[in-house]
């Protein structure tokens, strides 16, 4: 059975793309069939992974309005049980092509249907709230939501709670979230007094696993491969693989 994980968070930079990419590669090492979807206009995810620049690279947004099959986008990395569908500049204008079409919503939760071997399909979602999220949503079973411990991030929180709901009550009832605290670092009083403010705020709503700061993660996405192919002993891994195993523990559960 295939499990769906969108990865967003309306706030820029707190890690959804390297989290898509390093929780992808530790599922991989575990023996887990993972396809990455590519949903940000920026193609970070894409580019990282060699293949946005690609004559005939196709997006979600070409598989919907040329009616293609998922088969005919994907792309297999190098790094084996691993796959990509990419994005690419075309894929902005799903904001303003896609509502106007009834059923605009599952318009992606259709199309990873198509493929039933994957154990997991992880969604980098763009840094804003528009049709390529709510369609990330509604094919999901799970959202994690990437978030640093700042006032800022901690406050953009409210807007995901808002989409949540109304994922919720527009095709996707059973629809879960859980926070992940990316950029951490202990030694900052701010962050900690945060941290347990979240934990209070939303009990239960926050993942154990805590991803702190490191540089090698910054390479990882450089190099565009997952942090346990890049430094397999670092500290970045070990958190990624420890979320990897909460992340099946959840979807036993
Ligand atoms: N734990 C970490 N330690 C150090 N640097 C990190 C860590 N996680 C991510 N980064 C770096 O922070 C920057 C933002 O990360 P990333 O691109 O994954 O965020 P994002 O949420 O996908 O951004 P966007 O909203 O633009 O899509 C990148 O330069 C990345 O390499
Ligand atoms: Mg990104």
């Amino acid at each position: 059975m295939t499990r769906v994980i969108a990865i967003a968070n309306e706030k820029g930079g707190v890690a959804k793309t390297t989290t898509a990419l390093s929780l992808g590669g530790a599922l991989v090492a575990l023996g887990y069939r993972v396809l990455l979807v590519d949903l940000d206009p920026q193609a970070n995810l894409s580019l990282a992974m060699g293949c946005e620049s690609h004559a005939g690279t196709k997006s979600f947004i070409n598989l919907v309005m040329e009616n293609l099959n998922l088969e005919r986008a994907l792309v297999k990395t190098e790094i084996q049980g691993l796959y990509l569908l990419p994005a690419n500049k075309e894929i902005r204008f799903a904001e303003r092509v896609l509502p106007i079409r009834p059923e605009y919503r599952t318009l992606l939760r259709n199309i990873i249907a198509q493929e039933k071997s994957y154990d997991f399909v992880l969604i980098d979602c763009p840094p804003f709230i528009g049709t390529l999220t709510t369609n990330a949503l509604t094919a999901a079973n799970l959202l994690i939501i990437p978030t640093q411990a700042e006032y800022f991030s901690v406050y953009a929180l409210r807007n995901m709670m808002s989409l949540i709901r109304e994922v919720r009550s527009k095709g996707n009832p059973a629809l879960r979230y859980r926070l992940l605290v990316t950029l951490f670092d202990k030694r900052n009083r701010i962050h900690r007094t945060l941290y347990s403010h979240l934990r209070q705020t939303f009990i239960g709503g926050v993942l154990d696993s805590i991803i702190e700061v490191d540089t090698k993660l910054r390479e990882s996405v450089i190099a565009g491969v997952p942090i346990n192919h890049l430094a397999g002993k670092s500290r970045a891994a070990m958190q990624y693989d420890f979320l990897a195993q909460e992340i099946i523990q959840y979807v036993k559960e």
